[in-house]
């Protein structure tokens, strides 16, 4: 490997909604016994919520670059996934299986990870964001197809 871990032992931003509530507590704690500092952007329980507003707050705090690192969950992860994209220079990985987590990072430098509550138990989620946070960028030929696509523009056709 010849890429980077950057960001992995910084600051994590992380959100969901409500289908997902308690699976992010479960994350958050996991994040915080191993030492990283956590900022929870919500929700704060299980009453109905607009996942797009929390997929928001943390796309973009790591789209500005505030936050190296972003995890979002919902019930399947799919509509955090597609609010996600829509950000400058987030890459927004749905990964509910190890080897999605890994090459997410290898391959795709994926800066927000994103986790379907309601498709994964506890023990897979954990196991899954400590995958994503250990594994390194592999750089090379990856970022050359990274950068081709981070240049193209928003456009509607
Ligand atoms: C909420 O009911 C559900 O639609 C949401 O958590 C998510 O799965 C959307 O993609």
């Amino acid at each position: 490997m010849n890429g980077s871990n950057e960001g992995s032992t910084g600051p994590i931003i992380i959100g969901s909604d409500h289908a997902a509530f308690p699976l992010k507590e479960r994350v958050k704690r996991f994040l915080q016994n191993k030492g990283f500092q956590v900022t929870d952007a919500g929700c704060g329980g299980e009453a109905s919520v607009n996942y797009a507003e929390y997929g928001m707050k943390v796309s973009g705090a790591v789209s500005r670059g505030e936050y190296k690192r972003g995890i979002l969950l919902c019930g399947t992860g799919l509509g955090m996934s597609m609010v996600a994209n829509r950000f400058p220079h987030v890459r927004a990985a749905l990964c509910n299986d190890l080897f999605s987590a890994q090459m997410s990072r290898r391959h795709n430098d994926a800066n927000i990870l994103v986790l379907g509550g309601r498709v994964i138990g506890e023990a897979l989620a954990m196991e899954i964001v400590g995958v994503w946070l250990d594994t390194a960028f592999e750089g090379g030929r990856h970022q050359e197809r990274l950068d081709t696509f981070d240049a193209i523009p928003c456009r509607n056709e």
